[in-house]
């Protein structure tokens, strides 16, 4: 099994970079590349609630967009006290953009839950769909 645990650190240590202005709840991620790359994410809040963004999408968003495409894990940290799964719009967002990749959620203690996009998300809408 792979070791995480400097990704896990990775993602508590961007948790000091969310912006939940209006939920409070702060949440940071680290997205591993294929090639060992690492890109963190936060949650940034917007005043019209709909517009913010997930920790989840801000790191993948950010690694696609310095022209990253393959990746093998992402972590996940936040003020729960327990393990944070990411929400549905971003397990799709994962799903489509990051592939079947680890998971791993990081509880306050620095404990490690590791599973699959497609635990996640089985029966996913992708790709093969619309061809
Ligand atoms: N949030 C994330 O960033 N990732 C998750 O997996 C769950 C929710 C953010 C969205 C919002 O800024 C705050 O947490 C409360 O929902």
């Amino acid at each position: 099994m792979m070791d995480y645990t400097k990704l896990a650190e990775k993602a508590v240590q961007a948790k000091k970079n969310a912006l939940p202005t209006y939920s409070g709840f702060h949440v940071g991620t680290a997205l591993l590349t294929a090639e060992g790359k690492i890109y963190t994410g936060s949650n940034i809040e917007s005043s019209s609630y709909s517009l913010s963004i997930c920790g989840e999408r801000t790191a993948i968003f950010k690694a696609l967009s310095e022209g990253e495409r393959k990746f093998s894990a992402l972590a996940i940290a936040s003020d729960f006290d327990g393990y944070c799964p990411p929400c549905g719009s971003c397990r799709q967002v994962i799903h489509d953009l990051c592939g079947d990749i680890d998971i791993i959620m990081v509880n306050l203690d620095n404990e490690l839950k590791i599973v699959k996009t497609s635990e996640l998300l089985p029966l996913a809408f992708g790709d093969e769909n619309i061809k």
